[in-house]
């Protein structure tokens, strides 16, 4: 039973190899080339362009299929925008690295590859290794951790099984867009050095250990030169010092300047069909303004790239034999639990007992909250709720549900209850064509686009069906999007008018905007209501592409907060154990925006305090994709961080709270108050965003500042106990040896910290960082014994003057423990 994990990502993996063998394929190279030489300029600069959202244009005349690409990272999203497409969810970014297991990014990896090419998608535009800089990140969620050593890890478990698949990667978002605010234009002033030890260094352990085929470079700007045009980091360090031989596109319309881009190591400008590149590269080369060997150059990495994934006739793809499938929905249960981190565990209060009685509460465990939002969002065919999870798993009679309180207080999509269908008309009011409309979001982007219909010839499109209500009360309407809209409820039209777009600067507005609430209408529970929401389509202005995009929206009736806690409290004092789910949502993480604070919207901490003062017993689960402030952490018994956790959550969740499993994830990140949190600052001023800190963020932050986070980095609890029994030192390898001495079987995260032992390191080096890891399973009574290797660059700082690695001799303490602050044994290393 006891055991080291043996699968690190470099374990046994023949496809892998195959695929690494293949970076040095001289035929592949050769096809490469004979391809390249067959092609004029023009259809050069038009392969580097973007022909629609999401694909390059196929090149018949060298047998090269068109390349697609879809986001990314938690799933396959596919062309298509829309829940008529579905794909299985996986938990969030963080909660990836919150199992710190490269192999279970390995695995989730591999099942993303099978659902990309039962999809037709080619590169996945994943994983996002930026770093947790500041809490209030948006799109926090979306990337690892505030360390780059663990997001390294992670990044490159999950590249090495996306690409054994025979599927491309885009490790994004090169570099330094570690904040939302802005992030078009934003210049981020970042030293050399906390560039190196920090931001690249992802990137580089990624490129160094998985051999990604891509690459997105970054919407910001860093140290004055835009991403797309940043010819040192690109072609000088990526290109040149780490040997990436892969292509590099640019974020979704971050390319702007043609010449700079292509000089920059620019190989790809998306979306398209209007961009930088294709008829405007051509001409450049025409005008002797670019040189056609540049894009030479950015072609046979893209060929190369096809080659890799089998699209370029007559070279072997770089994956013959594909790994076995993977069940989706049974990996993302247990990438979830693996994921969950028990931070606060009084008295054991979980696992629950069998026979206890649960009263579920909160909007979030009803109506899940599976993923962030943005461009990250897939649909997924099914959502198990907590309450879904719990009611399957507990024995009848022992469950009640309350909402206590709905954080939810602006529309949503309109999704439950509602039968929709598209109509398409052209201008003289003619149907013709007819889409699905699983949901009431419609996002037709390019040629996608019902049969029979076009651009040219559709006017309106009318959402058109039926609601029926689950409750009484009075339910309300309304509409995302910007243009013409007609909206009737129940024969009656509420809105008939333009809605005009909120003017907040990010083209991806008319997709992620708010929606407006329009009608409010009486409505009886069960009783179906016809709805009709009619769009004269205008296409959103300042993206290369054509698209529809609207929305119609929908919100319950509002119950009285303080009767929705009362109700909440009855549940809770009724039953032996209340469970709390508290979570954000849509409009606190997602793309295109910061975060303002870090608390938990709505009235849910007031919630919780309510139910744990009448009932000692409450449990509460954290449904978040990045750190909140929890102001009850020391009135509950027990706190569960669940994260995003995917389309299997509920059911992950139940395997938890019951003990079938214990909850098996560190926190890849710090969590602490804003208050008290060291860097938080995401907003330019005058454009900049210094980066003053330095190398000091996390909890190197947190120790320099000498300030105590509410949860340390690393920490986590299990359903058993472990002791750290001895550490051995052999050259740069440790053995560690720790005993289960709890009554069930566990997993444990060694976590590996190195600490300068001289008085006097290096003057501006952390107290501390994390410089290994491993995990392993054992029994009841065991010991195993756990190695770790200490990399090199554990024990180097970036010289700023020479612009070199310096390895740093001396004196260091290597601390081993359950987490930053929970360091049980320590050895001495001298180097
Ligand atoms: C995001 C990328 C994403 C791309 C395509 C951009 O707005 O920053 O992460 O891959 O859109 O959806």
């Amino acid at each position: 039973m006891a055991g080291p994990e043996a699968g690190t990502e470099a374990a046994g993996d023949a496809a892998l190899d195959a695929a690494l063998d293949a970076a040095g394929d001289a035929a592949l190279e050769a096809a490469v080339e004979a391809a390249l030489g067959k092609l004029d300029l023009d259809a050069k600069a038009r392969l580097l362009a973007g022909q629609d959202m999401w694909s390059l244009p196929a090149l018949p005349e060298i047998g090269l299929e068109s390349l697609v690409m879809s986001d990314g990272p938690i799933g396959v999203r596919g062309v298509r925008w829309t829940s008529g497409d579905p794909s299985v969810a996986l938990p969030s970014p963080t909660a990836l690295a919150a199992t710190w297991d490269p192999e279970l990014a390995r695995r989730a990896g591999v099942l993303l590859a099978q659902e990309a090419r039962r999809k037709g998608v080619h590169v996945l535009l994943a994983p996002t290794v930026n770093l947790h800089r500041s809490p209030l990140g948006g799109r926090h969620f979306e990337a690892y951790s505030e360390d780059p050593y663990l997001t390294g890890r992670i990044g490159t478990g999950y590249v090495r099984g996306v690409q054994s698949g025979g599927v491309g990667t885009t490790v994004k978002h090169f570099v330094a867009n570690d904040a939302e605010t802005d992030r078009f234009t934003v210049n981020n002033l970042v030293s050399e050095r906390a560039l190196r030890e920090l931001y690249l260094a992802p990137f580089e352990a990624i490129v160094e250990n998985a051999h990604p085929w891509g690459i997105m470079t970054a919407y910001n700007t860093v140290n004055g030169t835009s991403m797309t045009e940043h010819r040192y980091l690109v072609n000088e360090v990526l290109r040149g010092e780490w040997g990436f031989d892969g292509y590099n596109v640019s974020d979704w319309m971050a390319a702007r300047d043609t010449v700079a881009a292509v000089e920059g190591g620019l190989d790809v400008a998306m979306p398209g069909p209007r961009t930088i590149f294709g008829q405007a590269l051509a001409q450049a080369v025409r005008d002797g303004k670019a040189e056609e060997s540049t894009v030479d150059g950015a072609v046979r990495n893209v060929l190369r790239l096809a080659a890799r994934v089998g699209i370029l006739e007559g070279a072997r793809p770089a994956v013959t034999e594909l790994p076995d499938t993977v069940g989706g929905e049974a990996l993302a249960r247990e990438i979830a639990r693996r994921a969950f981190v028990l931070v606060r565990n009084e008295d054991r209060a979980l696992p629950l007992r069998p026979d206890t009685t649960v009263a579920l509460i909160g909007a979030a465990a009803r109506d899940a909250r599976v993923l962030g939002g943005g461009s990250a969002v897939v649909f997924p065919a099914r959502v198990v709720s907590p309450l879904d999870g719990l009611t399957a798993a507990l024995p009848d009679g022992s469950l009640s549900y309350a909402v206590g309180a709905d954080p939810n207080t602006e529309l949503a999509v309109a999704d439950k209850g509602f039968e929709l269908r598209a109509l398409c008309r052209d201008e003289a009011g003619t149907l013709i064509g007819t889409g699905a409309a699983p949901t009431g979001e419609i996002n037709w982007m390019g040629s996608d686009l019902p049969d029979g219909v076009t651009h040219d010839t559709l006017h309106t499109v009318e959402l058109t069906g039926t609601f029926t209500p689950r409750e009484s009360g009075p339910h309300v309407f309304g509409i995302k999007g910007t243009g013409a809209f007609t909206l009737t409820v129940d024969g009656t039209t509420y809105f008939d008018d333009v809605q005009r777009p909120a003017d907040d600067g990010d083209p991806f507005e008319s997709f992620f905007g708010t929606p407006q609430p329009h009608a409010e209408t009486e409505l009886t529970a069960g009783q179906p209501v016809e709805i009709s929401l009619t769009f004269v389509v205008t296409l959103p202005a300042g993206i290369p592409f054509k698209a529809v995009v609207f929305a119609l929206t929908y919100q319950e009736p509002q119950h009285d907060p303080d009767e929705l806690i009362a109700e909440a409290v009855a549940a809770a004092r009724a039953a032996d154990t209340a469970v709390v789910v508290v979570a954000t949502t849509e409009r606190v993480e997602s793309e295109g925006f910061d975060r303002k604070n870090l608390r938990l919207p709505g009235r849910q901490d007031d919630l919780v305090h309510a139910v744990a003062a009448a009932n000692p017993n409450t449990v509460v689960v954290v449904n978040s994709g990045s750190p909140v402030e929890m102001p009850w952490r020391d009135e509950v018994a027990a706190v569960l961080l669940s994260w995003f956790p995917g389309q299997e959550g509920g059911a992950a969740l139940a395997d938890v709270l019951t003990g079938a499993h214990e909850p098996g994830g560190r926190l890849p990140t710090t969590w602490g108050s804003l208050a008290d949190a060291p860097v938080t600052q995401v907003v330019p001023a005058d454009g900049e965003l210094p980066y003053t800190e330095g190398v000091f963020i996390g909890y190197r932050a947190w120790e320099k500042a000498n300030r105590t986070p509410v949860h340390p980095f690393g920490h986590g609890l299990g359903y058993t106990d472990w002791a750290y029994e001895s550490v051995a030192v052999e050259g740069s390898t440790l053995t560690v040896r720790i005993r289960n001495t709890g009554e069930r079987t566990g997993r444990e995260v060694v976590q590996v910290y190195l600490a300068p032992a001289d008085t006097a390191p290096a003057p501006d080096r952390p107290v501390r960082w994390l410089a290994g890891f491993a995990g392993a399973e054992a029994g009841p009574g065991e010991t195993v014994d756990v190695t770790v290797d200490l990399p090199r660059r554990a024990f180097e700082i970036w010289d700023e003057a020479d612009r070199r690695w310096s390895f740093v001799k001396g004196s260091y303490e290597i601390q081993v423990g359950r987490s930053i602050a929970d360091r049980r044994i320590t050895a001495t290393i001298n180097v």
